[in-house]
């Protein structure tokens, strides 16, 4: 099976959630699966700017992009956290390359641009093409690339690529037969409860009362056009459980949550209704 594996930036913050996920994802590859790992950065990356004296500003939940942000995100995303995973996976058995956007141009961004034009994101881009015979080529010698979430643009300039966004758009791409979300909650809550599965309408009304707001909100839209663009199983899992990856790589029975497509008859009438 080919599997796009995202894993957040929180779960790469502990030695022991590194470990314990490198080892799953080696026993993964093990059995011959696919695997794509694309991960976030998170609060390690927010503390770095706070570091550099670099307060950070979010529209509609993406964070504003200067090239001093851009720059940081390339030593985080593209250096630290890539290389912390890509080197656990290694020493777990299975060897591991961390990539980014301009190895061997692997992941092309355009960028994103708000529908008020008055407002910029900066460096702030949206996946257009990944290099599937580089992909390929990695897998063919049974090494998992390790993505970190950014592209490289016509202007020759990296763009910060909302991981969620990133891990979705490239399942599609390569045709992945399933999207696993490692987050730091055990899947999606509606309060204390973690949903089974939830589905088109039903997201819409839980972001409508408020139960679902930030990262998550993102997460879900991405997972939406995961399974638009023919990911046929997408999955929301809580990283640090044990075994969680294995589980939610395997069969029917999964932890977290599953988003599930819109219904056909559904869709229909929502089309019919816009014409
Ligand atoms: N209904 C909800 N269920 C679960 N999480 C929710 C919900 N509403 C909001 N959230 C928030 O969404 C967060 C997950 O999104 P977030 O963007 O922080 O992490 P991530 O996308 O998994 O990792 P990264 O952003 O590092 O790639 C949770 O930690 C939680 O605080
Ligand atoms: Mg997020």
């Amino acid at each position: 099976m080919r599997m796009v594996i995202k894993i957040a930036g929180a779960l790469l913050e502990r030695d022991e959630d590194v470990q314990t996920l490198a080892r799953q994802i080696t026993e993964l590859a093990r059995a011959g699966h696919e695997l794509l790992v694309v991960h976030g950065g998170g609060r390690i990356f927010t503390a770095t700017l706070t570091r550099m004296g670099i307060t950070s500003r979010f529209i509609n939940g993406l964070r504003v992009t200067d090239r001093e942000t851009r720059d940081a995100a390339v030593m985080v995303f593209g250096g630290l956290l890539n290389k912390r995973l890509a080197g656990a996976i290694s020493l777990a058995g299975q060897p591991a390359v961390g990539i980014s956007a301009s190895d061997a141009a692997c992941f092309l961004a355009e960028p994103m641009q708000l529908d008020d034009s008055a407002t910029s994101l900066g460096f702030v881009g949206y996946l257009t093409e990944v290099n599937v015979d580089f992909l390929r080529s990695l897998w063919r010698e049974g090494i998992v690339p390790v993505a970190s979430c950014m592209g490289l643009g016509a202007d020759g300039e990296l763009y910060n690529i909302n991981a969620d966004h990133m891990a979705a758009a490239a399942a599609e791409f390569i045709h992945a037969d399933r999207l696993i979300f490692l987050t730091d909650v055990a899947g999606v809550l509606d309060g204390e409860k973690v949903l089974r599965a939830v589905r088109g309408a039903e997201i819409e009304d839980l972001i409508r009362r408020n139960k679902i707001s930030g990262g998550m909100i993102l997460k879900l839209e991405a997972a939406k056009r995961a399974l638009a663009g023919g990911v046929s199983e997408v999955r929301i899992v809580g990283g640090t459980q044990r075994r969680a990856l294995l589980a939610a790589a395997g069969g029917a029975r999964c932890p977290g949550t599953r988003v599930l497509p819109v219904l056909r008859t559904a869709a229909r009438a929502a089309h019919g209704a816009a014409q």
